[in-house]
Parts: structure tokens; C-alpha cells; sequence
């Protein structure tokens, strides 16, 4: 192999072949004279890079490369005090390791030895004279055979008195550990069948072979480089196509590349430096990523220089099938064109994982085409078809003649491009990038998706007939036409309406809302809600309303706005807020709910002296309404529905105090026996989600009945669970009242201004429900229905709580909680706060 020889050369140095034709007696004069050659003439290094029978090394000794770059020997990972035997950078520090033999079995002394055994292979064995690690070659002898430490960090067992001299017996850089260095080639190599490939260390103490590995795909052809966790796919380059990974994602530099090499012998992948005088490696880190590393000899440190995967497009499926990942998108993900998400809601969320559907499905009928998708990473090849003959034309034309054919593609996009890859089924792990590698994909879609095209075709046709026939004529047609689209939009306006017509919902005029509302005057407005401001009005019946007006801009608004509308307007209960219409025209789009007089609980319960207003029943009652709000939504509406961004500030009080829970922006619906959903985009209120929702972006009736807990907990104390602060302790609320509940001293709790107008025996009860609510799990959280009843029954037994869910936080800072101990964000779990007004 033509890269051996070049380092063979690259490595002469003249003792090697005295020693290794000669006898053991001239080898060892051999061995002197080099070491004698070395100091006297180089008197660079003492190093010796060679181990021959029967020589050993034990632990302290090491072998050093020719010219100092690499070192040989055992050593200690982090804080362990386990021996491995490995190769690391020549006095660099800290210490870099790049290769470890022994990483399944550690020694825990240090009385290895290392040896070429009698058999010709090089062992590791530990003081009972037990083989820890061997290399494990066959056919071979003792008799001339040395491991030597390459300058280019692989060691290597060569025996140079055979026939192939140069071929290596074993190296170091078949048997990748977590590093790869220059020159290392992944991939398969047909003719020893080694599969080589990188894998991680499991951790920072610990060299055992981790989850995380990388390689060549074994699927190929078409080739690409693919980052494993234990067999699932993370991340895939794309397939090579001529002039780079069609989907590789590095910042251009120019220190180093990835290159593919294909020979008649092997295809594999090597990291090729741009200048051989630049040291570079990567790393696969125990948390699975691949990290680029440049040393920079003037500060003496290594540069990272660059991540694999880079950013959350390069995860493998991110936006699930069909579907395109765009990081400069503010969305990220978008539907293929010609497809439409799977789950509408889903899509709402940002939870992408149900990916796109076509909008109309292939039947192979007549008309069907392409549409080209720009600078793509073209995607996974699960089925795929490769020709690299053929041109694009006849690519394309392979593609019509398979009805399961789903896109094409270019094999090889330099020069003119050439070649055909041919997708059959979901496309999947699409995105777009802006990179030389990047390339173009042809997406089949049925005849009406290829619509605009042809119809302006169509258009085209008809205006120039027209003109050819008299200028009156096309005038004519032109006027034809703008009623068409004026109709278009009438019709669109109208389906809104007849979407609303659905819902049972009356619609406003604008006008006659912006008369209500005094033409939305600074001094109508109640305040600013998530999606915009929310204006008091007066109806000419005398019916007080409050409007939310959802701000054009707000993208995320729209959404929640047509949530609320499906939600709220099939709901009805009296301690729901009521939606009396909407309004939308134009870019106009209006909620109008009954007025709340005494506006909503914040208002009162964080306020010491509105506070004071308020004599127990008040809060007790107000306790048991929202219970009742919500046990209808979680069980006995129409729909079964989880509020996920239940708080004081979305409870709003009538004239007779009575709470109507509002605001179901981002509600959700839940099947008959669902009972647990997951999201990518956890969206609430801090304070008030549960732990299994802000960690895992998972809810339930069960993360409502936790905020519940929240809610009761600081409508007795008076107090916000955030920013909750003590001088004893750290704890947050929910842990405050637990301490206090646990010591005994629950009517510690109760804030001093109700303290005389309430019966003792009915707080404590709301306190130790309040407590049982917000329990870690959600299993041991009981259900709105048990609520009900523990607070209403008279004689229930209420079970014992144990230590709250979030009880710790650090008080002051609300930044500092976001991103404290007891929030935990995960990659995949982007934390939206939305605060309500
Ligand atoms: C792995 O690499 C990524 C990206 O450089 C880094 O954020 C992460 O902390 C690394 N993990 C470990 C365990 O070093
Ligand atoms: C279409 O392609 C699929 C997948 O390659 C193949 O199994 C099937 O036989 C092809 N059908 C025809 C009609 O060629």
C-alpha cells in the first residue's frame, strides 16, 4: 500500500536493518550504535522508538518516536488510578492521549510488562504473568519481529525479514481508539475484512470503548461518513459526489480536509492537512460529538477548530421525513414542496418528528414531475439506485418509469455533473447549505403540485392568443383575470369564515369592535398578553368585552390564536373564561371573551394590600372553582384538553370572584386513553411546569395538576413560587411549605393579613393537597377528580406527600434559575418562556 512505503521511507533510519538480519549479539551492538548515533550526532533525542525480543518495557519506561513526536507507555486517565497502556503527544501538556490498548482492562498497579511473546506477538500482561492484552496476529514468529513507535503516532509490529518487507504485521492505526490522527484511514478494508472505526471513551476516567462511534457507512455505495450511538444513526455527511461530502457542514478552513480515496484496493477516508507542518487531530468525545482540534505551537494550546455534527440540522432526521432543515430559518424545519406536515399540531409546536406527507399522493399518473430543491445535502440512502453512467436527463427519466421513485440526483456533481442516485420512498435528513459540496435534488410531486408553473403557462397561451386577435380582447382578459383573483381572495376570506361557521362562533365586524374598544385607545388597553395587547370594550347591548388583538408580526401568535379559537370555542363551563366571537379581516385578527371585572388573581394574591380584601372562604372558593375549571377540561368537555400554562395571571375573576381559567394558546387536545405526550418545544411558565415536562418535554393532565399544586401554594402564602426568597434557606416556595409541612409548622405558611378570618383544619388541607399536587412524580400527583374530592370530601384521608418536585432553586436572579441545577436543558428541549401579562 502505496501510503506504508512513503512512511517506510519517511522512517528509515540506519540501525534497523543490523538489527533485525543480525543475531541477537549484533542486534545489541546494533542498538547501541544507534543510540550512540543519535546522541553523538543528532543529540536531539535519547529516545529509543523500538521494543525487540526479549526486551520488555515496564511501567515508567516508554519508547519515543524517531524525531520526538510520540510517546509510548503506560499511563493514568483524569482521576483514575487505573494503568492503561496507550501513545500520547511527546511531552505535551496536558498529557493528550490518542491510542490505548488495554481500554477494556484497565490494570490497577503497575506491574505491567509489555513483550513480544514467543508466538511474535505483542502482549501486555499484569505480575501473575497473565495476558491482559495481546495483539493477536497468526502464522507469525518471534525471530525478527519488533514493535516500533512511528513519528506519525502509529506503532507498528514489522518483521523485515520476511517477503513483504514494509508490510506491517499489526498497527496501531487499524484499531482506532478515539482519536484520528493523519494518515488513519476509516472504513473497510476488503482485503483483511477490518472494519475500522473510531469509537469514544466512556469517560474522562474511564478508556473502555463508549457508545459513540464513527466510520464509513457499511450501506454504501454510495460513501459517506456516519456518526453512530450505539446502532442508531446521528449524523451522516451526505454521500461523497465528486468534489465533497454532499452535506458536510465545516467552516471552510484551510488547515485540513476530509477527503475520500478510492482505490482499487480500498475506499476509505482520510484527514488530509492541507501543510504537512500543521498537527491536527479528532477526537470523537464521550458525548458523541466529533471535535477537530489545530495545535497552535506559539500559545501552546490545541484550537477547536470545529464540531461534528455542528448544529442541530446536522442531527440525523431532525425534522423527521419529507421535510427540510434550514438553520438560518427561524423555524428551522419546513415541509418538502408538494408536502404538508403530518400533524398540523405537532408541526404548531415545533415537535417535528411526525415529518411531511405528500399532499397529493403518487398514483404514477399522467402529468406528474419535478421540482428542483437548491443546494441540498441530498438525503439518506436507505433505497437507493446508483448508476454512475448516466446523465441527468436519462436519471430522470429512470425515476418516470419506477412508480415508487421519489427524487433523483447527480452522482457526481464537478464539472458538468454526471451520474444518477434514485430515492424510493420518504426522503429523509434533507438541508439546505451553503457549501461548494452542496448540491441539486429533483423531488417527484404530483401534476396539481407543479401547479404555478404550468398555469402561468396557461396564462401566457391565453394572453398572446388574445393579443394576436385585438388589444381590446386581451384588455378584456386581463380584467377577466383580476376578478378571477380578486374572487381567489374573497374565497379565502370566506373559507376563514366558514372555518369559524364550523365552530359555532359568532364573528365581529371591525368596525363595530373598534367603536367598542373607543378605536383601540391607550386608555381601553388592559394590558399586553403573549400575543399582543388586550383592549377593554363596550358593545352597544351594554355587554362589557375584553379583545385580544393579536399583533401582525407575531408569528407564533397566529398560531396560538387559531388554537384558542378550535379550543375554546367548543368549551363551556363557569369557571372557564367564555369567548363571545373573533374577528379577522384583512391582517386583522381579534379575540373577544366576556370582561373580567375584578381582573385576574395575580392581581390580588401578590398584593399585600388588595390582598386584605379577600377573607378565606374567598381563596378557598376561588381554589375549588379553578379545580372544577379543570377537571372539566381534563375529563368531562368534549374535548379532553391539558392547559399546560395554568397560573395565577390566567386566572381572571368576575364580579362575584369567581375564576375563569384563560388563555389556551397553547393548549392541547389529548385522545381517549393518551395519557402522556411528548414535546420538542416545552412551552409554560417557569414556576410553574413540572420537573417531567421543562426535562423531558413531557405533559400530561398530571403537569397540570402540578401547577395546580403551584397555584394553591402561593394563593395561601400569598407569595410567587419564583423568586421566592428566604432568609434561612434556599428553598423556593414549594420547598419552603414542605420544610414547614414536615417540621409540624404548616400555618407558618398562611400569610399574616387572612391569618384571623379562616378555620385552621381547612388550610392545612388545602396546604397538604397543594403539596401532594406538586410531587416529583407524576404517578404519585392524584387527578383533578381526587382533588375535588380530598378538598371537598369531609372525611377523606389524604395521603402522606413527600419532598416536592423543583423545591430548590437559588432566589433573586430569575435568569440564574432558568439556567440552574433544577432546570436541566436538554439538546433537544428549547426552553420558551412565555410570561403572561
Ligand atoms: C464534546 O464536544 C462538544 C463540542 O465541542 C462539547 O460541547 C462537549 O462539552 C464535549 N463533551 C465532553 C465530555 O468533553
Ligand atoms: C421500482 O424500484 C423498486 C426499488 O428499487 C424495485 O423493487 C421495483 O422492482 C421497481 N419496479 C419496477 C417496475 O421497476
Amino acid at each position: 500500500m502505496a501510503r506504508q512505503i512513503h512512511i517506510d521511507r519517511y522512517e528509515c533510519d540506519m540501525s534497523r536493518s543490523t538489527i533485525s538480519r543480525g543475531s541477537r549479539a549484533a542486534a545489541f551492538v546494533g542498538f547501541c550504535y544507534s543510540i550512540f548515533l543519535i546522541i553523538c550526532l543528532i543529540e536531539i533525542s535519547q529516545a529509543i522508538d523500538m521494543l525487540t525480543p526479549p526486551g520488555a518495557i515496564t511501567d515508567g519506561m516508554t519508547l519515543v518516536s524517531a524525531r520526538n513526536v510520540f510517546e509510548f507507555g503506560f499511563f493514568s486517565p483524569g482521576s483514575s488510578r487505573n494503568r492503561y497502556l496507550g501513545i500520547w503527544y511527546f511531552q505535551m501538556s496536558p498529557q493528550t492521549i490518542v491510542w490505548v490498548a488495554n481500554g477494556n482492562n484497565p490494570l490497577n498497579d503497575s506491574s505491567g510488562v509489555v513483550s513480544i511473546a514467543k508466538d511474535g506477538n505483542f502482549i501486555l500482561q499484569d505480575q501473575t504473568e497473565r495476558i491482559v492484552w495481546s495483539t493477536g496476529a497468526e502464522n507469525i514468529s518471534s525471530n525478527g519481529t519488533f514493535l516500533q513507535l512511528l513519528d506519525s503516532g502509529n506503532l507498528v509490529l514489522r518483521n523485515d525479514n520476511g517477503g513483504n518487507a514494509g508490510d506491517y504485521i499489526w498497527q496501531s492505526f487499524d484499531h482506532f481508539s478515539n482519536t484520528w490522527l493523519t494518515g488513519m484511514e476509516l472504513g473497510k478494508d476488503p482485503s483483511s475484512g477490518l472494519f475500522r472505526r473510531m469509537t469514544s471513551w466512556t469517560s474522562a476516567d474511564d478508556r473502555a470503548p463508549g457508545q459513540y462511534s464513527c466510520s464509513v457507512n457499511p450501506r454504501g455505495p454510495p460513501l459517506e461518513f456516519v456518526l453512530w450511538e450505539e446502532d442508531s444513526l446521528q449524523y451522516r455527511s451526505g454521500p461523497w459526489n465528486g468534489v465533497g461530502f454532499s452535506g458536510l457542514n465545516f467552516e471552510p478552513n484551510n488547515v485540513f480536509d476530509l477527503k475520500l480515496v478510492v482505490n482499487a484496493e480500498e475506499t476509505y477516508y482520510e484527514y488530509v492537512p492541507e501543510t504537512k507542518l500543521v498537527t491536527t487531530r479528532s477526537v470523537l468525545n464521550y458525548s458523541g460529538i466529533m471535535q477537530r482540534y489545530v495545535w497552535n505551537a506559539t500559545s501552546l494550546k490545541w484550537l477547536l477548530v470545529g464540531n461534528l455534527p455542528n448544529d442541530p440540522c446536522d442531527n440525523y432526521g431532525h425534522c423527521g421525513a419529507n421535510s427540510i432543515c434550514t438553520i438560518s430559518d427561524p423555524t428551522i424545519c419546513s415541509c418538502l414542496t408538494g408536502f404538508i406536515p403530518k400533524s398540523q399540531q405537532g408541526w404548531e409546536i415545533h415537535d417535528w418528528t411526525g415529518g411531511c406527507v405528500r399532499k397529493h399522493p403518487l398514483n404514477c399518473s399522467k402529468g406528474e414531475g419535478f421540482l428542483e430543491l437548491k443546494g441540498v445535502k441530498v438525503p439518506d440512502h436507505w433505497l437507493i439506485w446508483i448508476n454512475t453512467g448516466m446523465s441527468l436527463k436519462e436519471c430522470q427519466a429512470e425515476c418516470l418509469k419506477n412508480c415508487s421513485c421519489t427524487a433523483y440526483a447527480n452522482s457526481n456533481v464537478s464539472g458538468q455533473g454526471s451520474g444518477c442516485l434514485i430515492w424510493h420512498g420518504d426522503l429523509i435528513d434533507v438541508r439546505q447549505l451553503v457549501r461548494p459540496s452542496a448540491q441539486n435534488l429533483y423531488i417527484r410531486v404530483a401534476a396539481s403540485d407543479l401547479g404555478p408553473k404550468k398555469r402561468n403557462k396557461v396564462i401566457l397561451v391565453v394572453l398572446t392568443s388574445s393579443l394576436s386577435l385585438t388589444v381590446m380582447f386581451s384588455v378584456c382578459c386581463i380584467i377577466l383575470l383580476n376578478r378571477a383573483h380578486i374572487q381567489a381572495g374573497k374565497v379565502k376570506l370566506q373559507r376563514w369564515s366558514k372555518d369559524m361557521e364550523d365552530l359555532e362562533l359568532p364573528t365581529f365586524e371591525i368596525m363595530s369592535v373598534a367603536k367598542a374598544t373607543n378605536n383601540f385607545s391607550e386608555s381601553n388597553k388592559l394590558g399586553e398578553g403573549g400575543f399582543g395587547p388586550v383592549f377593554k370594550g363596550q358593545i352597544p347591548t351594554g355587554q362589557e368585552i375584553a379583545v385580544k388583538r393579536l399583533s401582525v408580526d407575531s408569528n407564533q401568535g397566529l398560531i396560538e390564536f387559531k388554537n384558542e379559537v378550535k379550543l375554546i370555542s367548543k368549551l363551556q363551563h363557569r369557571n372557564l373564561v367564555k369567548l363571545l366571537g373573533c374577528c379577522i379581516q384583512g391582517e386583522e385578527r381579534m379575540l373577544i371573551y366576556e370582561y373580567m371585572h375584578d381582573k385576574s388573581l395575580d392581581y390580588y394574591i401578590y398584593d399585600s394590600t388588595r390582598r386584605h380584601s379577600l377573607t378565606w372562604t374567598r381563596p378557598f372558593d376561588i381554589i375549588i372553582g379553578i379545580a372544577r375549571g379543570l377537571l372539566y377540561l381534563h375529563r368531562d368537555s368534549r374535548l379532553r384538553i391539558v392547559h399546560r400554562d395554568l397560573k395565577a395571571s390566567n386566572i381572571l375573576l368576575d364580579r362575584e370572584m369567581n375564576p375563569k381559567i384563560s388563555d389556551f394558546g397553547i393548549a392541547r387536545t389529548f385522545g381517549g386513553d393518551q395519557s402522556c405526550e411528548r414535546t420538542g418545544r416545552v412551552v409554560g411558565t417557569y414556576g410553574y411546569m413540572s420537573p417531567e415536562y421543562v426535562v423531558n418535554g413531557l405533559y400530561s393532565m398530571k403537569s397540570d395538576v402540578f401547577s395546580f399544586g403551584v397555584l394553591i401554594l402561593e394563593i395561601i402564602s400569598g407569595r410567587k413560587n419564583r423568586g421566592f426568597c428566604h432568609p434561612d434557606h434556599n428553598l423556593n416556595l414549594l420547598g419552603h411549605a414542605w420544610k414547614l409541612w414536615h417540621d409540624g409548622n404548616a400555618s407558618q405558611l398562611i400569610d399574616e393579613l387572612m391569618e384571623e378570618s379562616f378555620p385552621m383544619s381547612e388550610v392545612e388541607k388545602c396546604i397538604q393537597v397543594g403539596l401532594l399536587c406538586v410531587q416529583r412524580r407524576p404517578e404519585d400527583r392524584p387527578t383533578m377528580s381526587d382533588v375535588l374530592l380530598m378538598l371537598d370530601g369531609e372525611s377523606t384521608i389524604l395521603p402522606q406527600p413527600k419532598t416536592p418536585g423543583f423545591y430548590m432553586e437559588r432566589c433573586g436572579d430569575e435568569r440564574l434559575n432558568l439556567l440552574g441545577e433544577e432546570c436541566p436543558t436538554t439538546n433537544d428541549v428549547t426552553i420558551t418562556v412565555v410570561e403572561g401579562r
